[in-house]
């Protein structure tokens, strides 16, 4: 393992006595992207929110333990708390961009950090535009609110603000949930590039996401750690049969399949288009099974059958270059 750059160290959470985070331990890599993967209410958010302290804007709540970041404790009261927000990108799961234009969102945070010079700021915000895949698409309007943007860009312009005040590191709560697929595409796109120079942790429910995304794996389970590791591992040969059940999705044995579908030969989109239909042959609930060997198609098919409502089962690698996908058609 590489370089630690977060420490967590038996940190415990209570919620007006409800044990939300039971003494965990476990060392976040430097540069690289950690997924915290587990069901709804395991503790994931709660653990993230330890690791900027907005946790302590909850009411209700106490914690104990140690975060050392850079060997500080960022739990000890002598810890600056500003200093340690200053060292945190926070991407949350809904954009929110501040109620001014493009421009000012990106500068507000170095102006608010004593940067006043337009050439300066004017640098800083093409920067960070182009640094999230941006600049091209609002060049020519960055005095036009940022509400005009659609969800994929706000959400980009969102990454940005926060890259524009120099974090180390960046937190990402869900942070594709609430866009469509090719948003999320781009959003996947940019944090896979972010990692050369920024430590990433990102909380996700989508197993698929973090299949593609991380190197490291934090599985949570009611509160605990379950397990952790290199993603490759965790995902490819879980220690632990929780692990191995929650990547499996709800099946933890074989599914009977209602039809089969053979995309070999067919690329993107066709091969999705063909999925749908075969989708919209079978009954609710019902499982279709998919073989396909275009390797776009093992991202984007299950990418866009999910964004359609429908449950991906598991996604598999039969050989070299042909792969399964199980879906279960929406209820
Ligand atoms: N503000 C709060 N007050 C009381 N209990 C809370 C609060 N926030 C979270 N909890 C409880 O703490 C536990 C962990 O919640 P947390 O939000 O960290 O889960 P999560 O893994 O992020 O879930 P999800 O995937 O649904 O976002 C849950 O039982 C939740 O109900
Ligand atoms: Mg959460």
């Amino acid at each position: 393992m590489s370089e630690t750059h977060i420490e967590i160290e038996n940190v415990n959470a209570y919620y007006n006595g409800n044990h939300a985070l039971k003494n965990i331990s476990v060392k976040i890599p430097k540069k690289q992207i950690t997924a915290i993967i587990g069901p709804s209410g395991c503790g994931k958010s709660t653990l993230l929110k330890c690791m900027n302290r907005l946790i302590d804007l909850t009411d209700g709540v106490t914690y104990s333990g140690k975060i050392l970041i850079d060997n500080e404790d960022i739990f000890d009261r002598k810890t600056d708390i500003v200093d340690v927000r200053k060292k945190m990108g926070l991407l949350a799961q809904k954009p929110i961009p501040l109620p001014m234009s493009i421009y000012e969102n990106i500068a507000f945070g170095p102006k608010i950090h004593g940067l006043k010079k337009k050439p300066g700021l004017d640098a800083i915000v093409e920067k960070y535009l182009k640094l999230v895949g941006l600049w091209e698409e609002v060049k020519d309007r960055l005095n036009s609110p940022a509400s005009q943007l659609s969800l994929g860009q706000q959400q980009r312009l969102c990454l940005a603000r926060g890259l524009a005040v120099e974090p180390e590191i960046i937190l990402c709560d869900e942070p594709t949930s609430a866009l469509d697929p090719v948003s999320s595409q781009h959003i996947e796109q940019q944090l896979l590039k972010l990692k050369n120079d920024y430590t990433i942790v990102i909380v996700t429910h989508n197993i698929h996401q973090a299949m593609r995304l991380a190197d490291y794996v934090i599985h949570l389970y009611l509160g605990e750690l379950v397990e952790h590791g290199d993603a490759k591992e965790v995902f490819e040969n879980p220690k632990e049969e929780r692990t191995r059940a929650y990547i499996n999705g709800t099946f933890q044995t074989e599914p009977k399949i209602d039809k089969e579908l053979n995309l070999k030969g067919n690329v993107c989109p066709y091969n999705f288009v063909l999925a749908k239909q075969a989708l919209h042959e079978i009954g609710a609930g019902k499982i279709l099974k998919l073989i396909v060997d275009d390797p776009l198609a093992v991202i984007e098919v299950p990418r866009g059958i999910e964004a359609d409502g429908h449950d991906i089962i598991s996604v598999k690698q039969l050989n070299k270059k042909d792969w399964e996908i199980l879906i279960r058609k929406k209820e």
